[in-house]
């Protein structure tokens, strides 16, 4: 057996951080790094970078950092363990049998491995029951809907039985009822003691999968027409596996045909997902109903920027509608609107005009902005000043959204040529909105550190096998000479110092998120290569450094003294060398 620790070594040697992390965002290089638009947070300029030396990650916009686990753990939001297996996927590396390092995390992935069986196997279950003759009416229901076998097939749809014990009779003598309980496939009430029964009767079954693939959750379509039967889509609750607001419909099947394609389609329903499927237009995923969250446009965005949204029509302006596109908006999406007639959702339009008229609607589809303008000269009698007026406001708040600068200035442009608006008056206006958005510009901290500093840092910190005997005459100048006192990195150097010859990677250090920082700021933006020349050249600046700063200190402590006792004339000499040795100070730093 292996420790999940001795594995992790295993796995990261073999791992390229560079091509694991270019599987998520694409990297160029430059210097010694690779650059990227970050992940993690919203720029439009790179500076995300991975250092494939040190097999490291460091955002200098919003400072996170870390080795390839962090990042697909982060990334995917997944626990440690899992981020390893599936980079050993990716990798082809086979794992051995593993022991893991702690019991929570052991007890974490027992359950959600226990609950993603669970799920397995109650999708064949439903599967099953769809095949059963009491299933006779599920059957016709989902043909008269227009959903052909190897449709029903593919996406495992399946069906509920009215019964509420089948499925916790087929579970009982594997899985305990505390398990159940947390699955979501089942209910109780809430009277202590009483039974657990089937979530889902009476209903057709859609099996929600992950990314990855694996059914993590269920949304159950009720056959029934009156009010009793419920809701027309009851989904699972939130349980260990699945997070409604992180999982987008279909995208495990879609995401290949994404990126190959360029571009998303976007419905609301799982019935419309299916459907334009099914026509052929394999890029379809859907938000099943609810406003998208940044969770899902981040996951979306990791296979495509473009989307073409294709919401119910009657549902255009609701508030749920809004925010997705202006969450889209905000991740810097390029947005198409496909607008259907009243009455039609994407399904119901496939079958009764066909798929030809389907796809001259998205082929026309509008660019967001136009389509908004649209919207305005329908509601609005831009004619006159206050139609005009109104128009601008309508607008306005959507404008706000778009974060590049450039875009809103182009789109202002466009925008009053439509309206017929002077554009000088539009522009100040959507300028001013900018203004008011209030974005904190993260930044990381200007540093103010010497090349020598630098170079001892690099040294210091240094994992290449060939560094090895720079890295202990650094470590042994820190602990001899204590030429990091004073200095900026002094708290840095101290760490490293103290984590001795041995650490392997001085980014997993316990540090402040400054020193952090700091660290990821000199060995990622490093362009001169580590030499012993360079190296000795550094000492020896930094050792003059260290000289002229205790001399300072000393002087400091005299000047206190000259000023207790009132001592003109000695105070006078030490503060005039005290200056003298200030400049020397700044031009040894430089
Ligand atoms: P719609 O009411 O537009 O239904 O809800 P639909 O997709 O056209 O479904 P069919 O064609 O009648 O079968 C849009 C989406 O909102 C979610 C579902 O994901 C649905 O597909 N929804 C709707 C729910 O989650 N619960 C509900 O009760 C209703
Ligand atoms: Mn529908």
């Amino acid at each position: 057996m292996t420790s999940g620790g001795d594995l992790a070594q295993i796995v990261k040697q073999q791992a390229d951080i560079v091509r694991v992390v270019g599987d998520y965002v694409p990297l160029k290089p430059r210097g010694m790094n690779h650059w990227g638009l970050c992940p993690f947070h919203q720029e439009k300029t790179p500076s995300f970078s991975v250092h494939s030396g040190r097999q490291w990650f460091h955002c200098f916009g919003c400072g996170k950092s870390g080795d390839v686990f962090t990042f697909v753990q982060q990334v995917e939001n997944i626990s440690f363990l899992e981020a390893l297996r599936l980079i050993a996927q990716k990798l082809d590396i086979k794992l051995p049998k593993m022991k893991y390092s702690s019991e929570h995390e052991a007890d974490d992935a027992k359950l959600r491995a226990q609950l993603i069986e669970m799920h397995q196997r109650a999708c064949a279950f439903f599967e099953e029951q769809l095949r059963k003759p009491e299933a006779a009416q599920a059957r016709q229901y989902l043909s008269g809907r227009g959903l052909s076998e190897e449709t029903v097939r593919e996406f495992h749809i399946g069906f509920a039985p009215d019964s509420g014990f089948l499925l916790k009779d087929r579970f009982k003598a594997d899985y305990s009822e505390e398990l159940m309980r947390q699955s979501g496939l089942f209910s109780w009430k809430e009277s202590a003691e009483a039974n657990i029964y089937s979530r889902f009767r009476n209903r057709i079954m859609f099996p929600i999968a992950n990314d990855q693939g694996k059914v993590i959750a269920f949304t159950g379509r009720t056959m029934a027409t009156d009010e009793k039967a419920g809701p027309k889509y009851l989904n699972s609750p939130e349980t260990p596996l699945y997070s409604k607001s992180r999982v987008l419909f279909n995208l495990d099947k879609a995401k290949e045909a994404v990126r190959k394609l360029g571009y998303a389609i976007i419905v609301e329903g799982q019935m419309d997902c299916i459907s334009v499927y099914s026509a052929g237009y394999k890029n379809v995923i859907a938000s099943s109903g609810t406003a998208f969250t940044e969770a899902q446009v981040r996951l979306l965005g990791r296979f495509t920027k473009k989307v073409v949204v294709n919401f119910d029509p009657d549902t255009a302006g609701a508030a749920a509608t809004d925010r997705s596109l202006g969450m889209l908006l905000e991740e810097e999406f390029e947005i198409k609107v496909l607008r259907l007639e009243t009455g039609f959702d994407p399904d119901l339009f496939i079958r009764k005009r066909g798929i030809e008229a389907y796809n001259k609607q998205l082929m026309q589809a509008p660019g967001y902005f136009d389509y908004l303008v649209e919207r305005a000269l329908a509601m609005f009698p831009v004619r006159t000043p206050e139609g005009k007026h109104k128009a601008v406001s309508y607008l306005l708040p959507h404008v706000h959204r778009v974060s590049s600068r450039i875009v809103r200035e182009a789109l202002a442009g466009d925008i009053a040529q439509k309206l017929g608006i002077d554009s000088a008056v539009l522009r100040q206006e959507f300028r001013s909105a900018a203004a008011s958005r209030g974005v904190a510009k993260i930044r990381a901290t200007e540093l103010k550190i010497s090349p020598a500093e630098k170079v001892l840092i690099r040294a210091a910190s240094a994992v290449e096998p060939k560094e090895r005997a720079m890295r202990a005459t650094a470590l042994r100048a820190l602990a001899e000479e204590r030429l990091h006192e004073g200095m900026s990195s002094e708290a840095l150097l101290q760490a490293i110092l103290e984590a001795g010859e041995d650490m392997d990677d001085p980014m997993s250090l316990p540090l402040e998120e400054a020193d952090r920082n700091l660290l990821a700021e000199v060995v990622m933006k490093d362009t001169q290569a580590l030499t012993e020349e360079l190296l000795e050249g550094s000492l020896e600046s930094l050792r003059h450094r260290i000289q002229i700063y205790r001399r300072e200190r000393e002087i400091k402590r005299g000047i206190i003294e000259a000023e207790r006792s009132n001592d003109p004339m000695t105070l006078l000499r030490l503060k005039q060398e005290k200056l003298e040795l200030d400049r020397k100070l700044a031009a040894a730093m430089s």
